[in-house]
């Protein structure tokens, strides 16, 4: 395995996107920033150098990060904000994982333009696990606004709405020709006929799930067992051979089952006297003024509690009468799980506003998608159809409009680990939190110390 060096610079750069100039966040002046090339096991550098007047923080998404919490990257969370003017190396080891992921920012809404692909090739020598494309491509989903996106979510937190929608959609940064800017050119990928090409799509965009499609051509889904176009989602499958075997936990140490739930709160300061919240489990999360992870490592007390919920205050019917369950409290509350111990959990759709499908995603693990369902979750039925053999293993996984999705992990990795919608608006409204994984006793089932640039608040 080799160590790869990268400098990121973040810095302010001029974009003209949709005939209108505007300047961006942006890592080494580009958008979307660079990709980061590894292989499996190699360590990667990051030295992330803050040269704008805002405070910035890097998330590796999907990186597992063993026993590297430190550099994961969520501001409040993992790490004190890279304040403008300091500099931090990020450096963690990709063991066992490949594919692609992504990087972006994970502080206030500078992931809009700070963000970038990692892709992980296999070890040396290694073929893929499928017919050698012709060639490869990334593809970088993501939305434009044609204002400055810290000035839009502001606005929506004072007035206690939802934030306007993107202007445009982008492919790597560019959006295609629109009414009143017909100039644009759009991303272009020249391709020969009869070639196979091998995309890597990364959905970079802040608030919207998107679809990808090529017209008139059939597209081959290559990271797991191909799945039939009737139903995507649930037939996907993992390779689930002996190289990558599907290590499900069969015996759960905790059966958790956390409501997704976007509600209306009254709120003084706010235009409309109400503002909208999100939570799990009716807590709606409050970020902390330093890193989760000090507080957990250095035993500072008073940041947060251990006493997240495993069960929703009141079950959640939604296919009957609603029980009156908008009231959701607020505070900095984690889950805590000893080390190697295993969890299942059900994340419910509750629809309570509106239906609508929620990205969550982990971080420090790849979980089991071992379950999905329209409606209610119903404990005695639906376990017995789960899939505990080939179910495909993610970072991300969609929680459908109105109904539920089952996961199952195993708490391997000591830390402090951040769970959210990955639709930042309702990361904003508080639909996040937080578990705890203590050390376990072994030699190597351990945090290990911070960094000694780690940033302070
Ligand atoms: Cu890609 Cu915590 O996010």
């Amino acid at each position: 395995a080799r160590v790869r060096h990268y400098k990121f610079n973040v810095v302010m750069k001029n974009a003209t996107r949709l005939c209108s100039t505007k300047p961006i966040v942006t890592i080494n002046g580009k958008f979307p920033g660079p990709t980061i090339y590894a292989r499996e096991d190699d360590t990667v550098l990051v030295k992330v150098v803050n040269h704008v007047k805002y405070n910035v923080s890097i998330h590796w998404h999907g990186v597992r990060q063993l026993r590297t919490g430190w550099a994961d990257g969520p501001a409040y969370i993992t790490q004190c904000p890279i304040q403008p003017g300091q500099v931090y190396v990020y450096n963690f080891t990709l063991t066992g994982q490949r594919g692609t992921l992504w990087w972006h920012a994970h502080i206030l809404w500078l992931r809009a333009t700070v963000h970038g692909a990692l892709v992980i090739l296999p070890k040396l020598g290694v073929p893929y696990p499928f017919p050698r494309p012709h060639m490869e491509q990334v593809i970088v989903l993501g939305e434009w606004w044609k204002s400055d996106t810290e000035a839009i979510i502001n606005e929506a937190l004072k007035s206690g709405l939802a934030p306007n929608v993107s202007d445009a959609h982008t492919i790597n940064g560019h959006p295609g020709p629109v009414q009143g800017c017909q100039s644009q050119g759009g991303f272009n990928f020249k391709v020969e006929q009869g070639n196979t090409y091998l995309l890597r799509i990364v959905n970079a965009a802040l608030n919207e799930e998107l679809f990808f499609k090529i017209a008139g051509h059939q597209l081959t889904v290559v990271e797991n067992a191909t799945p039939v176009a009737t139903s995507f989602t649930d037939s996907l499958r993992s390779l689930n051979s002996n190289t990558f075997p599907a290590l499900v936990p069969l015996k759960i140490d905790h059966s958790l089952f956390f409501t997704v739930s976007l509600g209306i709160n009254p709120c003084a300061t706010c235009a409309n006297g109400s503002r909208v919240v999100a939570d799990f489990n009716n807590v709606s999360f409050v970020m902390p003024k330093i890193s989760l992870l000090q507080a957990h490592f250095f035993n500072i007390s008073g940041v947060f509690t251990d006493d997240f919920p495993g069960k929703p205050p009141v079950m959640f019917n939604f296919t009957g009468t609603p029980p009156a369950n908008f009231a959701t409290t607020r505070g900095t509350r984690v889950y805590r799980l000893a080390y190697n111990s295993t969890v299942q959990l059900v994340l419910q759709d509750t629809g309570m506003i509106a239906p609508e499908n929620h990205p969550i995603h982990l971080h420090g693990f790849n979980f089991f998608v071992i379950g999905r369902g329209i409606g209610n979750f119903d404990p005695k039925k639906d376990p017995k159809k789960f899939n505990l053999v080939d179910p495909v293993e993610r970072n991300t996984v969609g929680v459908p409009a109105g109904g539920w999705t089952a996961i199952r992990f195993r708490a391997d990795n000591p830390g402090v680990w951040f769970m959210h919608c990955h639709l930042e608006i309702h990361t904003t409204w508080g639909l996040k939190m937080a578990f705890v994984v203590d050390n376990g006793k072994g030699p190597n089932e351990s945090l290990l110390p911070p960094p000694s640039d780690l940033p302070e608040c």
